[in-house]
């Protein structure tokens, strides 16, 4: 690609070869209007993205009705979003965007708890609550004691680390959807790993639910055969002193929704088992025991090196 910068030129009002728009020249004439000396790593992103809609548009010969259906769509998308609704970050959810920047960025070190997706339903500022405590203020669901240690990468336990939580109940909505049905920070809280980096808390044993579906997005997925649902997950964000923040969540095994998690947040490390209490310890059905490992904040883990492709 050769880019003629039409600024070389301005008072020449006939142009060069470049200046006016053609099929064949339509990408070098649109970044041939880009100032050179404008932020590097600007540039480099909208000169790639200019590259490969124009060739998605012509790979997919687009018609002015499909591009009037394209601006329509986005333009309803972005009138759905408000404080509570984010229907573009769902769009990047459900077209696997999310999961791939993340994979991007995350190239955690072996051992070490994958990530997988934040979703719309994080809210900062949970209580902090005792060791064991409950998370679950509406009394619905099958109760679940979820434990298990907090590492480094060489299997030591990390004191002192942030465990911030959070599930749907147990008809598949979080708090925030039914502000006024659910008690506030119901299914959520903060808690803090022990000297032998141990943490406990009860909770319900989370249900899988539909992400929003009653928007554009929406929409496309029942256009495209594609059901909305995402299987049973129990949220975390976890930080120490020292360690890279991690976003995950543990699935719950069997969950029919696992291979086919409408935002693609699954990984099979992430998978966690749920057993039938025996009834012995405190009054919970389930127990559900998880380790979680975290990274050295000055380990490349973060953003290290791309794989080699073969
Ligand atoms: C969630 O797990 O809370 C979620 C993630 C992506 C889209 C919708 C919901
Ligand atoms: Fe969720």
């Amino acid at each position: 690609m050769t880019i003629l910068h039409d600024h070389d030129h301005p008072h020449d009002t006939r142009g060069s070869a470049m200046t006016y728009l053609t099929e064949e020249r339509s990408v070098d004439t649109v970044l041939g209007r880009n100032d050179p000396t404008a932020d590097t790593r600007l540039l480099e992103v909208m000169s790639s993205l200019v590259e490969h809609l124009h060739q998605f548009a012509k790979d997919v010969a687009l018609t002015p009705r499909e591009w009037e259906e394209a601006i329509s769509f986005l333009t309803r998308s972005g009138q759905l979003c408000s404080e509570e609704r984010q229907e573009f970050i769902l769009l990047s959810d459900v077209l696997g965007l999310s999961m791939l920047v993340d994979a991007l960025n995350h190239r955690r070190p072996s051992g070490a708890t994958e990530s997988t997706v934040l979703g719309p339903f994080y809210v900062e500022g949970a209580p902090n609550r005792e060791m064991a405590e409950d998370i679950c203020l509406d009394g619905k669901g099958d109760s679940c004691l979820f434990r298990g240690r907090v590492l480094d990468l060489t299997g030591r336990p990390i004191e002192g680390a942030c465990l911030d939580v959070w599930s749907d109940n147990a008809e598949g909505y979080y708090d925030v959807q039914q502000p006024h049905v659910q008690p506030k920070w119901n299914n959520r809280g903060r808690f803090s790993t022990g000297d032998d980096g141990t943490y406990a808390f009860r909770g319900i044993k989370p249900t899988s639910y539909p992400v929003p579906d009653d928007g554009p997005v929406g929409q496309l997925l029942r256009r495209l055969g594609r059901h909305p649902y995402r299987p049973a997950h129990m949220h975390f964000m976890l930080s120490a002193p020292g360690f890279q923040k991690l976003v995950t969540h543990t699935f719950v095994a069997g969950d029919p929704y696992l291979a086919s998690d409408a935002v693609f947040g699954v990984k099979p490390s992430l998978i966690a088992h749920y057993e039938k209490a025996d009834g012995g310890e405190g009054t919970h059905q389930w127990l559900c025991e998880f380790d979680f490992v975290l990274v050295p904040a000055d380990q490349g883990g973060q953003d290290s090196a791309p794989p080699t492709s073969d």
